[in-house]
């Protein structure tokens, strides 16, 4: 039987409840489809930062190294830990060791789910740059807490990686409508997206049979929101493309629906698949968290891993659900609980 090992780290607050939730629904595809999930779990986060000082063993990278897929739940408890710390010390070091470089994010309406639009018939897949730009971590402060306090933070754009993300993207649209939107600012960045324009001149080059259109990144949001149709293919560096994809959760009913995965596409270093809202401490220890993005991110983990016939299964399944409004979470509208919400993933599992 095929196997393959994954790296579970469900994290903090909800993210705990909705890998809880989704691990059976990937196990049962398992089953159908003739594989095996064979998972390990650690126990990262917040609260083992509480106990040990860090949000991981100190040798979690090399652990982690030996896996095929990383399936996250959330990280963060500012309670414990603040957030930049949580982030750069394990989401983005996990990101940037493992040459994550593509974060692909899919907007769109699932059956039986309401979005805020009035109409809201759009497939949009957002390809963010996941590695360097504005998140790369370069900069620094100096006189801190004095009237001159200063603080910079340099973001950093390489040929190297503007290059490859683009390339992907224009390859997701060629296998797509053939439409890509690519979000610039070079109107006020005169450094950094101009040089980001020119790349992307240079590879459109590559790519005749794509119809490539640059957008300022605000109007790109504005457009996800005035005509989300006409958008297929999105390509953004790294904050423009954080920022856009808080847009495109919200059109497709909220973050109980966004998924993730972050992609080393040369297959050197473990991907990573998550949900991508955060631990919700708010509802966090209530079992009423939505599990559905987290199961997305897991049909797109099963896809990556190279079982597209289960990964259909799973969104197959995920939408039969969310389809029949028959068990709904509290942010659908309903009362089930996260767990029941998997199950009855599971249960339609059987049928699809
Ligand atoms: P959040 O995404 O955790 O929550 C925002 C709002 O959406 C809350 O009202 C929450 O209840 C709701 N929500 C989120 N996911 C939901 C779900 N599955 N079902 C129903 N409702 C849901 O963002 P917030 O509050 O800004 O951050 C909380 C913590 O999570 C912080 O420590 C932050 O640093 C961390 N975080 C971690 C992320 C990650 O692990 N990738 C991403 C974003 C935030
Ligand atoms: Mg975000």
């Amino acid at each position: 039987m095929r196997s393959y090992s994954v790296a579970v780290i469900p994290g903090d607050g909800i993210g705990i409840e909705v890998v809880a939730a989704a691990l059976p629904v990937l196990h049962a595809a398992g089953e159908r489809h003739g594989f095996q999930l064979d998972t390990t779990h650690f126990p990262w986060g917040g609260a083992y930062y509480a106990r040990h000082g860090e949000m991981m063993a100190a040798d979690g990278l090399q652990t982690l190294r030996g896996f095929q897929a990383i399936l996250l739940g959330a990280i963060g408890d500012a309670r414990l830990v603040p957030d930049h710390v949580s982030l750069h010390t394990m989401l983005l070091e996990i990101r940037r060791r493992f040459q994550q470089y593509i974060n692909l994010r899919p907007h769109r309406v699932l059956a039986g789910v309401r979005s805020p639009l009035r109409e809201a018939d759009f497939d949009i897949l957002c390809i963010r740059e996941n590695s360097e730009g504005e998140y790369v971590g370069a900069g620094g402060r100096a006189h801190v807490g004095t009237p001159n306090e200063v603080a910079v933070e340099t973001a950093i754009f390489t040929r190297q990686g503007v290059e490859r993300v683009l390339r992907f993207a224009f390859e997701q649209a060629r296998q797509r409508s053939r439409r890509l939107a690519i979000a610039t600012k070079s109107n006020a960045q005169k450094h950094s997206m101009v040089f980001w324009d020119e790349v992307a001149a240079a590879v459109a080059a590559d790519y005749p049979d794509v119809a490539a259109t640059t957008y300022h990144v605000d109007a790109l949001c504005a457009r996800l929101i005035t005509h989300p149709a006409s958008v297929d293919v999105v390509v953004a560096s790294n904050l423009f493309g954080d920022i856009l994809t808080d847009v495109g959760a919200a059109i497709q009913g909220g973050l109980g629906f966004a998924a993730s995965a972050n992609l080393d596409p040369t297959r050197t270093y473990p991907s990573m698949f998550e949900s991508v809202h955060g631990s919700a401490p708010d509802i966090a220890g209530r079992n009423i968290a939505n599990p559905c993005a987290t199961i997305w991110a897991g049909a797109m983990m099963l896809e990556f891993l190279g079982e597209r016939a289960a990964a259909a299964s799973v969104m197959r399944a995920l939408e039969t659900v969310t389809g029949a409004a028959q068990v709904r979470t509290p942010d659908m509208g309903g009362q089930h609980t996260t767990e029941e919400m998997g199950l009855a993933i599971v249960a339609a599992l059987g049928d699809v």
